[in-house]
């Protein structure tokens, strides 16, 4: 499925970020999950691996357009709003990635997708620092995790997240780690 307006670059994000009244810690957390998503992306493609570039830039800087119209609303899942609010701009691939950065409906392995970057780059990043996913997952559990039905669906997660991990680094000649030596200034 194509979108139906060109795929916007930075600062065409960023607009649309704003648009849509995007806190400023949000939009640097989106910044950051771009660039760890460009270093896996970019790694991936020297490896000969498909990635789309633009649509993996628009994806990472957009996967949490929906969570401020959430937080206005009430509403609860802001990967479906987020999803939504990018139909409605025409965007219909970059909402796609978007809707799936939280639950993945795509599989799990291979072959390894725009959406697989998104939703594994989006759990390298707290606020607007890489953290390994240990640490994410602890802050997660601490933040969300107030019934034992919210830390089960975690304790998922945090498979899914392994084995997403796992199936992009298969492909590569490092390992996770290299992540937490990205530049951490955006
Ligand atoms: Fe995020």
């Amino acid at each position: 499925m194509n979108s139906l307006v060109a795929i916007p670059g930075e600062t065409g994000c960023l607009a649309l970020l704003r648009k849509h009244r995007t806190p400023d810690h949000i939009i640097r957390h989106c910044q950051m999950v771009w660039e760890v998503g460009r270093f896996l992306g970019e790694s991936l493609v020297r490896e000969n691996l498909h990635v789309d570039m633009l649509l993996l830039r628009a994806s990472c800087l957009l996967h949490d357009i929906g969570k401020y119209p959430c937080i206005l609303s009430g509403a609860k899942n802001h990967d479906v709003l987020g999803e939504q609010i990018l139909e409605q701009e025409g965007l219909l691939n970059v909402g796609r990635i978007v809707s799936q950065h939280v639950i993945l409906r795509s599989q799990k392995n291979r072959p390894i997708g725009e959406e697989h970057i998104v939703f594994y780059a989006d759990k390298r990043v707290i606020h607007d620092e890489i953290v390994s996913l240990e640490n994410r997952f602890t802050y997660l559990t601490n933040t969300y995790g107030k019934t034992a039905q919210a830390r089960d669906r975690l304790l998922i997660m945090k498979q899914e997240t392994i084995d997403v991990e796992t199936a992009i680094f298969e492909n590569l000649t490092f390992g996770p780690e290299e992540i937490s030596k990205l530049s951490t200034t955006i």
